[in-house]
């Protein structure tokens, strides 16, 4: 059987609009295009990782209506079995509201809708799918119980697992006991280990804080200043890839998808996180959420292009010594 992987999460349908600047504290902005387009944090971490061709399942909760069957279509399109995702009988599919400026940066509000009703029974009813996969990947768009369930019980069956704490909150220890690894941003990293900088050190301070609660690994992505891998002996800083960024929506998601992808495929967490590094830099220079998620083939040929540009530093380098 193939190596696969189940992504438990949300499902969201984004309304996009464009603005010059992100709006202050009590003011009103007149937005620029307005833009509808699949998304929610477990969907688009499912698509990303079926457009890199790596068998993935999402478990998730839509509502009975169009957005809910749009959800679906699109990520069949991406390559994600949708077999397992649950309709919800009273709660519309949820929606997500994303404002995206000039810069790329965005601002979400997620109202859950379906995604609030998935529960510790529905994750039972889909218990042959976890069974089944080698990894299990989870974000907080879904209740923390149903999360903290997922992990406990994928745990037990053996399985590596991902947490993308997103949206942030404090995390109890009997949770985080559970994760292999911990991949939140910045501001994630500051809300679930109370830090109040984050760099280098208090990187390693939150990963040596995340070891002792039985964490394997934490990843910190940085955006335009790259990630950071820690565990308990661990320390290593990737710079950013450049790239111009149009949006940023689903950075993080694409990252995800790609370390998994690369993850299941080495088990070797540096090739991982180059892979999730080429897979948002890539993202990020395209508008929406799924719909800016690379291939397979645009991974290859920008890792091809990176190896190509640095052989040529290199060779210069060498010239100029
Ligand atoms: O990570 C980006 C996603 O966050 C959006 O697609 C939106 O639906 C929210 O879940």
């Amino acid at each position: 059987m193939k190596k696969s992987v189940v992504v438990v999460g949300s499902l969201n349908m984004d309304i996009a609009v464009a603005v010059a600047r992100l709006p202050a504290e009590g003011e009103t902005l007149q937005g620029g295009g307005l833009a509808e387009a699949p998304g929610g944090k477990g969907a688009n971490q499912a698509a990303a990782i079926g457009k890199l061709q790596t068998p993935v399942c999402l478990i998730g909760k839509v509502g009975a209506d169009r957005n809910g069957d749009a959800l679906l279509q699109s990520l069949a399109e991406s390559g994600v079995d949708t077999g397992a995702v649950l309709t919800s009988s009273g709660q519309p599919t949820g929606i997500a509201l994303v404002t995206v400026d000039r810069e790329g940066r965005n601002h979400i509000v997620v109202v859950p809708g379906a995604n609030g009703e998935l529960s510790s029974d529905d994750i039972d009813s889909r218990i042959g799918m976890l069974e089944q996969c080698e990894i299990v990947v989870l974000q907080l768009e879904v209740p923390l119980e149903t999360v903290a369930y997922t992990l406990s019980k994928a745990k037990a069956l053996g399985k590596t697992t991902v947490l993308n704490p997103a949206p942030a909150v404090r995390l109890d220890d009997e949770l985080l006991r559970h994760v292999d690894f911990l991949i939140p941003n910045e501001r994630e990293l500051r809300t679930i280990a109370g830090l109040d900088d984050v760099g280098g050190p208090s990187i390693e301070r939150a990963a040596r804080l995340f070891a002792e609660k039985g964490v394997g690994a934490l990843i910190v992505t940085m955006g335009e200043k790259g990630c950071y891998y820690a565990d308990r002996s661990t320390v290593k800083a990737y710079p950013a890839l450049q790239v111009n960024a149009v949006d940023t929506t689903a950075a993080g998601d694409s990252f995800i998808g790609g370390f998994v992808a690369g993850y299941l495929a080495s088990r070797d967490a540096d090739a991982a996180i180059r892979e999730a590094q080429i897979a948002a830099a890539i993202t990020v220079t395209r508008h929406g959420a799924q719909s800016s998620l690379p291939t397979r083939r645009e991974v290859e040929s920008f890792r091809r292009s990176l190896n190509e540009y640095e052989q040529f530093r290199s060779r210069r380098g060498e010239d100029e010594a």
